[in-house]
């Protein structure tokens, strides 16, 4: 027996499953049989009285959970720090733990009332007392971490629990004598499943299996070379003995009906102090600033789920509720992260929500100047659909050339600071790149409950998958009087179409929109212009007849005929400037003046003289003619609306119109509330927005 090691135990005299507070104990209430868990930990008790020597706290009655005295807190030398149970249910145990610890002698530490931490189940020390795994998720809070490197004077690695299950880190972890370490990696989240194998090498890593995990043998006291558990399997038996461990099995399943077993029920209260660790934390806190209709807009949620999902945690310092309907609410939130890496990632992701730097703490842009042209520096901030500002000189300056996945490039000239967005192909030797996420910020137009509700509706036809007829009408009612209202102000709507158009009939829709000044620009591949000439030479789409609907004997051959016919004029306008191509969807586009941009793929047959095969020109193009734009009708194209959708800023409205709703929410998934989505046939769709606009323009209905 090892005299020096000592393990605080408290008797089942009260236990019971009174309550449910985690996944094991559900179903199981006043289920565990008392004579039987009573047997079981005096079984436990006698292994490890030849093991340590083993101290017991008295029971309590009404506190039935006292039982696991790992929860009573965290020590280290002579100082412990008491717990701060994250459940009302245990919350009573506080005290008597206390009074024990004061009685021999700790010096006690506790945390704010509102600040969970449940001592060594979720805090567990390198068994070579190098540094403590500090678990949080579930029960113990992240920010409670720094606390315990500094009162105890130790490096805290932060992990992150996320299988409900494991709630407490001592149900999934256990360090072991030497270094090594037993634990169940399918509980953690990447980011500390990264940071345990930095800290453990490969070789003294015993990984388990969820088999094994869910028998709790993890929840192992070990002392030494011996390891207690409830149970093992064979494989893990081997495996551990074969690095020398002596595993000594006790059943615990009376204790395991409650979510605990050996490590549970014992609180090792000797931890060595080593002289040459210190206080070490990497946890990192930040503050924002959050304006707007937070909570009926449910920006507060998402940030606040934003900031969990990704491994950090939060407290809401203060938050002033805007009482009226108009009103908007303001709130200042201090984030924790376990490391810098993970807090910037939230801070990026909370800045395209809007949240800001709290003005006392706001500062400049940081900028690295590029050194090779195309590539930008490590850092650098990659610009989202959003309208943007950078702080320069403590001035703020609003992005130009608002789009996703571009760097911001700020220069400063004797006319003034200028930004903007610039991506990466184009960055130039010398450019000042914003790096990093100080100094900027998004202006999200503030969405009151109504436009949600409105955007809502608008979407929740399109995810349920076939849409009724009649709302279709009304959407496209709406969209009509959109375009109305745009063409007589002399704004600018881009239609993307995909080849799809043309098969199913819309050709004619299309073709009257664009003469009747609807489309102040059309952007596709080489496959609509392809299909929509085939039809106005040739009377067929893919080969089939358009007006009988049936293949037309050597159709197949049709669409390269009509390259061919086009190739030989030099391009489309050739083609209709010499009487060849008199109707159809690009005729249109010639005879009105309306730009297009024909962009190539790698399954594109010919291609036509006007399409463009070099990538990066047609990208440029695609951006020019997009400029300025009001509204785009992206109609059947996957691969087309995807690239137009990158180069939009937000505030341009996007109509996007597609069969399969997958598509549709891919595409009007931008977080943007001026998307709408339409899951229907693209012709019908056209044909009933011409019919639309007839009405609006018929004398009937303006009188
Ligand atoms: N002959 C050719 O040169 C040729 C032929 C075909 C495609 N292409 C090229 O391949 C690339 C990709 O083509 P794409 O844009 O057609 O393909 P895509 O897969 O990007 O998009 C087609 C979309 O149309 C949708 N769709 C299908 N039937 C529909 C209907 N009845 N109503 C509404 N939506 C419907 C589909 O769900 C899909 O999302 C383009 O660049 C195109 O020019 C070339």
């Amino acid at each position: 027996m090892a005299e020096s090691i000592r393990i605080l135990m408290c008797p089942p005299d009260h236990y019971d499953v009174d309550y449910v507070i985690n996944p094991w104990m559900e179903g199981n209430i006043h289920k565990s049989s008392s004579a039987r868990a009573v047997e079981q930990w005096q079984k436990l008790h006698h292994i490890l009285k030849d093991l340590a020597v083993v101290d017991l706290v008295n029971p309590q009655k009404g506190w039935p959970d006292m039982v696991f005295t790992a929860n009573a807190g965290l020590v280290l030398g002579d100082n412990v720090v008491l717990s701060r149970f994250f459940h009302e249910e245990r919350q009573g145990e506080e005290p008597y733990f206390k009074k024990w610890f004061e009685d021999n002698g700790f010096t006690v530490y506790e945390l704010d009332e509102d600040l969970p931490f449940e001592g060594a189940g979720d805090a567990l020390l390198d068994r070579e007392g190098r540094w403590l795994w500090a678990g949080y998720g579930f029960r113990s809070e992240l920010d409670s971490h720094p606390y315990l490197a500094k009162w105890l004077d130790i490096e805290v690695l932060s992990l992150r629990l996320i299988d409900e299950r494991f709630y407490h880190l001592d149900t999934c972890f256990c360090p072991l004598t030497e270094g090594y370490l037993l634990y169940y990696p399918g509980a953690f989240d990447s980011y500390s499943n990264h940071l345990i194998e930095r800290r453990v090498p490969a070789e003294k890593r015993i990984a388990i299996e969820e088999a094994d995990a869910v028998n709790f043998a993890c929840n192992a006291v070990n002392v030494e070379r011996t390891v207690v558990m409830n149970k093992a399997s064979d494989r893990l038996k081997h495996k551990l003995e074969s690095v020398g461990f002596e595993i000594i099995e006790t059943p615990l399943t009376e204790f395991l009906k409650a979510g605990g077993a050996a490590k549970c029920l014992t609180l090792r209260i000797t931890e060595p102090v080593l002289e040459y660790v210190h206080a070490n934390s990497p946890v990192e806190t930040r503050t924002i600033h959050m304006e707007g209709h937070l909570l009926d807009a449910g920006i507060m949620n998402k940030a606040l789920d934003l900031v969990v999902e990704n491994g950090g945690s939060f407290k809401v310092l203060n938050f002033n509720l805007g009482i009226e309907r108009q009103s908007t609410s303001v709130a200042d939130v201090r984030i924790s992260a376990p490391s810098y890496q993970v807090l910037e990632e939230i801070s990026r992701q909370l800045i395209e929500l809007g949240a800001v730097t709290p003005p006392q703490e706001v500062c400049d842009v940081e900028t690295e100047t590029v050194t090779k042209a195309g590539v930008a520096p490590d850092d650098f901030y990659v610009s989202t659909i959003y309208p943007t500002e950078v702080r320069v000189n403590g001035q703020w300056v609003r992005v130009r050339q608002q789009r996703m996945d571009a760097a911001i490039v700020v220069s400063e000239t004797d006319t003034g600071i200028t930004a903007s967005c610039k991506i990466l192909r184009d960055l130039a030797v010398d450019d000042r790149v914003v790096v990093g996420i100080e100094g900027i910020r998004t202006v999200r137009k503030t969405e009151s409950r109504e436009t949600q509700q409105r955007s809502s509706q608008e979407f929740s036809f399109m995810g349920a998958g076939v849409s009724s007829e009649r709302r279709v009408e009304l959407v496209v009612e709406q969209i009509a009087w959109e375009l109305r209202q745009i063409r007589d102000r002399g704004g600018k709507v881009v239609v993307t179409a995909g080849p799809v158009v043309i098969h199913t009939g819309g050709a004619q829709h299309l073709s009257s929109l664009i003469r009747d000044g609807y489309v102040q620009g059309l952007l596709g591949g080489n496959a609509i212009a392809v299909h929509d000439i085939e039809q106005a030479l040739m009377g067929t789409s893919l080969g089939v007849d358009m007006q009988k609907g049936v293949p037309v004997r050597g159709g197949h051959r049709h669409h390269l005929k009509v390259i061919n016919t086009i190739r030989r004029c030099g391009s489309i306008a050739r083609a209709v400037e010499r009487g060849i191509l008199s109707k159809g969807v690009m005729y249109e586009c010639v005879n009105n003046n309306v730009p297009f941009c024909l962009a190539g793929s790698i399954r594109d047959d010919g291609p036509l003289p006007d399409t463009e095969m070099d990538l990066i020109k047609a990208q440029a193009e695609y951006a020019r003619l997009l400029e300025g734009t009001d509204m785009i009708l992206m109609l059947s194209t996957m691969l087309h609306s995807i690239g137009v959708g990158n180069m939009t800023p937000a505030g341009v409205k996007m109509v996007c119109v597609d069969i399969n709703p997958a598509v549709v929410t891919k595409l009007s998934d931008r977080g943007s509330i001026e998307s709408v989505g339409i899951v229907t046939d693209v012709g019908l769709f056209l044909s009933l927005l011409v019919n639309q606009l007839e009405k609006l323009t018929s004398p009937y209905q303006i009188a």
